[in-house]
């Protein structure tokens, strides 16, 4: 399968993912992952993408389609990918269109995770992950085994740049003016599935698992 997972800073896309790629074998690509390794190591995408991404703007279309299209390129994306905060503007889906079109494939799901804005702070707030992997905890709704330490390798838990109450807000503005019309060009193809992600992360799961099969 080919899914997109779409909703807002913290609705818990990269928390649902490595559940649906455990289920289903596909494999995992997270633009923003991506990015903050780009912008850890230094590469000229990272030295671009820094200043929007720590201010909550979006990095430019150029800059994460030609992420998206190297990735998909990998052998252990072939028979599927899930895409994670990718694509966030509607161009970004015409380009992505654009490339499956021209490997013959499309599209299957888009995950549409709705949940109030409100609710989101404290996710955010309360978020620490581990950037190698891109695994996420939160010190009250998942917390590790051991506070500021990574259940499977040991290592130390890190805050995002991004996650404060002033950033969020410029990605809630970026997500309503910019993301929220790429779920509408899906709709108009009759692809999109709703996820009450307001819920804990178990419902969550299992909403995904009956809408994927
Ligand atoms: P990105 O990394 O994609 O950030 P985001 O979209 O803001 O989403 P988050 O990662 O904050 O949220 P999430 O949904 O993954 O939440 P999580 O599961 O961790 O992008 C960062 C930046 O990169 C962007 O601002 C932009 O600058 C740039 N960028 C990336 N892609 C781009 C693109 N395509 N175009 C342009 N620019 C791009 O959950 C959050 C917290 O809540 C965690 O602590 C978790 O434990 C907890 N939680 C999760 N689910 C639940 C639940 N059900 N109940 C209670 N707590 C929960
Ligand atoms: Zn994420």
């Amino acid at each position: 399968k080919r899914l997109i997972l779409v909703g807002p800073p913290g609705c818990g896309k990269g928390t649902q993912s490595p559940k649906i790629k455990a289920e289903h074998c596909l494999c995992h690509l997270a633009t923003g992952d991506m990015l903050r390794a780009a912008v850890k190591a230094g590469t000229p995408n990272g030295v671009r993408a820094k200043t929007a991404m720590e201010s909550g703007a979006l990095v430019s279309d150029d800059i994460v389609v030609g992420i998206i299209e190297e990735a998909i390129k990998d052998v252990s994306c072939r028979n599927g990918f899930i895409l994670d905060g990718f694509p966030r503007t509607v161009p970004q889906a015409k380009m992505l269109d654009e490339m499956l079109g021209k490997k013959g494939v499309a599209v299957d799901n888009v995950l549409d995770f709705q949940i109030p804005d409100e609710v989101l702070v404290e996710r955010i707030e309360g978020r620490w992950i581990h950037a190698a992997s891109g695994r996420s905890y939160h010190t009250k709704f998942s917390p590790p085994k051991i506070a500021g330490v990574d259940d499977i390798t040991g290592e130390p838990l890190m805050k995002r740049k991004d996650d404060n109450a002033a950033t969020l807000k410029s990605r809630l503005d970026a997500f309503h003016a910019q993301t929220q019309p790429v779920i509408d060009y899906y709709k108009s193809r009759g692809k999109v599935n709703v996820i009450h992600a307001n819920k804990p992360s178990k419902n969550v799961e299992e909403q995904i698992a009956s809408a994927l099969k």
